[in-house]
């Protein structure tokens, strides 16, 4: 990484992830136990069963159209996929028409799910707006925390901007400096600073959701956002970094640690807000799992298995849906035309 270099938030993050020799993403496998997170895909199948069903009723609720896309973004070690796939097998009728798709960025992951999906029939999109142009159901799992994001903090009044000084190897500085927030706001096309102390959101993440919303106008679908995030409209700092299973400092270990950060589900609303005919809903992860019928279905599974088995299966689903686990950490959300009143995984209790 080169050194004397003054640069914003995300184009820092940008680099320390994704930089084509020594981004973090690109260079390693981060999931798992000998790495540096768990995802939940690889915590157990169940997740993504679940998922899988819930493709199949929302594919009921767009038409049961004859082909359709089942397009997900950022796909890590191809896990989630690979489960979907093998249980929409059951359902013939939706598995024949499907086109299964990936867009990944990191060509190592992008290497790792072509061996995993050897035997299915997958095409990864680099541009999903040079896609065709059948409905596509989207699934972003921990996809938009890996998007880089910028920050700003107002202090008496004035508005900073978080930037990160490369000074030299191994020598990163956070520095601010002053912004006219006027200029961020004609970028994301709405007031973004109202009533606001502290802004933090993803450039990278608006830009995806301006596509995938135009496509969902047009074509039809949806897209299925599952990950770390909160709902309160007052935002404020949520940036870290992973390393083995620990948090650590963003500036030290850089394209060695994960750099992430909660997003604020409620800014989400408010940008898809602006696409008319389009709405959506969120709600805990505990609350699309359960109402999904994971405990149901780990029960089903679990009359036949010896106690220790068992025992391990419900204590993975545990740390899915216990609401100090990734039962109220993780949200879901779902985008689609207003048109369209599914709500299945969503229900109000
Ligand atoms: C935190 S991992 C999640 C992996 C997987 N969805 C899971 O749940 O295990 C983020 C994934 O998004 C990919 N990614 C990040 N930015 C991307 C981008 N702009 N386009 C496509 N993939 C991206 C990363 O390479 C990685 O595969």
């Amino acid at each position: 990484m080169k050194a004397n270099r003054n640069l914003p938030l995300d184009q820092f993050i940008e680099l320390a992830l994704y930089d084509k020799v020594n981004g973090y993403y690109m260079k390693k496998n981060p999931f798992g136990k000998e790495g540096d997170f768990i995802t939940a895909p690889n915590i157990t199948r169940l997740f993504s069963e679940i998922i899988a069903i819930w493709v199949v009723t929302f594919w009921k609720s767009i038409g049961s159209p004859k082909t359709f896309n089942l397009l997900e973004f950022g796909s890590g070690n191809g896990e989630m996929m690979k489960v979907i796939i093998e249980t929409l097998k059951n359902f013939p009728e939706c598995f024949l028409n499907c086109n299964f798709q990936i867009h990944e960025k990191s060509e190592l992951l992008k290497k790792k799910q072509q061996l995993s999906l050897k035997s299915e029939k997958i095409t990864w999109i680099k541009d999903i707006k040079k896609n065709n142009s059948f409905p596509t159901i989207f699934l972003a799992n921990e996809f938009f925390d890996a998007l880089p994001i910028k920050q700003f903090f107002k202090k008496k009044e004035v508005w900073f901007e978080r930037f990160v000084d490369l000074k030299a190897e191994k020598k990163a500085e956070f520095k601010e400096e002053p912004v006219d927030i006027k200029d961020i706001e004609h970028d994301v096309n709405f007031e973004i600073s109202k009533d606001q102390e502290i802004i933090e959101y993803s450039p990278g993440s608006f830009e995806y959701l301006k596509h995938i919303c135009n496509l969902i106008k047009k074509n039809d679908g949806g897209i299925l956002i599952i990950d770390y995030g909160y709902l309160q409209f007052k935002m404020h700092e949520t940036l870290q970094a992973v390393k083995n299973h620990k948090h650590t400092n963003i500036l030290e270990d850089i394209g060695d640690s994960d750099i992430t950060y909660n997003i604020n589900f409620n800014l989400f609303k408010t940008f898809v807000d602006q696409f008319g005919d389009l709405n959506s809903m969120i709600c805990n992860q505990k609350k699309f799992l359960t109402s999904m019928g994971i405990v149901q279905r780990a029960e089903i599974i679990s009359e036949n298995i010896p106690f220790t088995k068992k025992s391990d299966l419900f204590y993975r689903i545990r740390r899915l849906i216990d609401e100090k686990q990734m039962g109220e950490l993780f949200k879901v959300m779902l985008i689609k035309k207003k048109k369209n009143k599914f709500k299945t995984g969503f229900e109000i209790d």
